[in-house]
């Protein structure tokens, strides 16, 4: 069964695979790869790929999950991305955080049924003075306070 609707990204996912074929020292470039490619690493492109490079699916789905930023869903229209490198962590972004996964009812890694919404944690956006920053697909939000992230938001509703 194929993953996704799209004949050709399975085709690319392929020739991922093949280009590392029996190579598990690959499977981190390998995964890195199809999340770009597909978006996100689902069951199937996990056990394409585990058979391919000849590991375990338990060892794929292990780095998947030790990864944040490797996802097993669908990411969703809304992009967002909260910054926890240091300089946001000591101006407040894990009450950003806490605020914003109470609001949306998520974790990092995961997306609102809706599929409006994907939260992630990164580190360090290269916009430390205006910390805690957040992205939401490709746009900065800076200085923040919990209150205002979530006006953020708002804002894309
Ligand atoms: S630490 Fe957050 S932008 Fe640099």
């Amino acid at each position: 069964m194929q993953p996704c609707q799209c004949e050709e990204k399975w085709e690319q996912l392929e020739q991922i695979i093949d280009a590392h074929r029996g190579q598990p020292s690959a499977l981190i470039e390998v995964l890195h790869q199809a999340q770009e490619l597909i978006g996100y690493l689902p069951k199937q492109v996990q056990m394409a790929i585990a058979d391919g490079l000849g590991v375990s699916l338990s060892e794929v789905y292990s780095v998947v999950s030790f990864y944040s930023h490797f996802t097993t869903k669908p990411k969703g229209k809304y992009q967002i991305s909260v910054c926890k490198g240091t300089a946001c962590y000591v101006k407040g972004s894990p009450e950003i955080l806490e605020r914003l996964e109470k609001e949306l009812g998520i974790k990092p890694g995961d997306s609102t049924d809706d599929g409006r919404f994907s939260l992630e944690v990164v580190r360090c956006l290269g916009a430390c003075g205006l910390g805690p920053v957040m992205m939401v697909n490709k746009r900065a939000h800076g200085l923040l306070k919990p209150d205002t992230a979530v006006e953020v938001l708002k804002s894309y509703k």
